[in-house]
């Protein structure tokens, strides 16, 4: 069954959840499992794991605004759902004790956040220049009246890999002198009209917007905080899915379960719950290459086109101390 549909349908969510069949998938929903939505977003995935089998989830974003899509599913799932309002980077500390068949991660940012104007993450549409997922800490629009010339081309160019990043950030010093950059329209423009080429097929502004967004929700330091404290999140044999959407996400993932991952559990005879690990080598890798939206499914949703996804299991195996 297409669970892609159902849950689009039955939700009629605003955004469409990706790679959504390969996720269920890979997370072997059984009954009396315990699953963790690291980014319920409109609660796509959620919705699905629940409607998989007689299971509880447990899901966490930073976003106040995805409140409305959580009473829903309580309201739809009694007790076997729970949501909480954090960065999934603390979520280890806030679930001391709890373990989980299956973590889940979807990062960035979702459909209801990039659609609305209000929230400031569009350079299509005129909003005040904000990009806060969590609607607290600094905004866009004050980043960019405080921080230095070098700070800010060194932002655009390490979270947007954008060739351009000094032309764009002096634009930005000299354009502030006189106004207040304070909406999505205006720092659209400065960066289109700071561009001494383009060769991209992209809107000239994407990557200056993709790059402030990640420094803004300190986004690579989420995930790398979350990743250092997974182990104690998963129960032996749990699943750990992430699905990436840039190659600063996907080689911070890659290069962890790289390095936590052991290459050959030794075949023995017995069960792997007796062979003996390593400290710091407790997860096992289960796609070898990530897997990525079919055509079909970028054809249907083109926000899609960039997603990878990789999964690891942690190892039933005991640690050597
Ligand atoms: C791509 S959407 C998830 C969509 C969801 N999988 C669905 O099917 O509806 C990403 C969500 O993760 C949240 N998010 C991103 N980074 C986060 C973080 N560090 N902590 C908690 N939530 C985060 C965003 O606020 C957003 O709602």
């Amino acid at each position: 069954m297409d669970l892609s549909e159902t849950v689009q349908n039955r939700s009629n969510s605003p955004h469409r959840s990706v790679l959504l069949n390969e996720v269920i998938e890979y997370l072997s929903i059984k009954d009396g499992g315990r699953y963790l939505d690291c980014t319920f977003g409109a609660g796509g995935y959620t919705r699905a794991i629940l409607s998989k089998g007689d299971c509880y989830v447990t899901a966490i974003d930073q976003d106040p605004t995805v409140i409305k899509f959580a009473n829903d599913l309580s309201s739809d799932y009694g007790d076997r759902f729970n949501f909480i309002q954090t960065n999934f980077s603390e979520v280890a500390s806030r679930l001391q004790g709890k373990n989980f068949d299956g973590v889940v991660l979807d990062l960035g940012i979702s459909s209801m956040q990039v659609d609305q104007a209000a929230r400031g993450f569009s350079f299509m549409q005129n909003g005040p220049l904000d990009m806060r997922m969590s609607v607290t800490g600094m905004s866009a629009a004050e980043f960019l009246e405080t921080a230095s010339e070098q700070e800010i081309a060194d932002i655009i160019y390490k979270y947007g890999e954008e060739v351009q990043s000094r032309a764009i950030a002096k634009n930005i010093v000299y354009y502030r002198q006189t106004d207040r950059i304070d909406t999505t329209l205006k720092l659209a423009e400065i960066v289109r009209q700071s561009k001494h080429y383009r060769s991209e097929k992209i809107d000239p502004a994407t990557k200056t917007f993709q790059a402030i967004r990640i420094y803004i929700n300190d986004e690579l330091g989420a995930l790398e905080r979350f990743l250092a404290n997974a182990e104690g999140l998963l129960v032996p044999g749990g699943r750990i899915i992430v699905v990436s959407f840039h190659s600063l996400e996907d080689s911070i993932v890659k290069n962890f379960f790289k390095e936590s991952s052991v290459k050959k559990i030794a075949k023995s005879k017995y069960s792997k719950e007796i062979n003996n690990f390593p400290e710091g080598k407790w997860l096992q890798i289960i796609t070898k290459k990530p897997l990525v939206p079919s055509r079909a499914e970028v054809q249907d949703n083109p926000r899609s086109r960039s997603a990878k996804l990789r999964v690891a299991e942690k190892i039933r195996g005991n640690h050597v101390t």
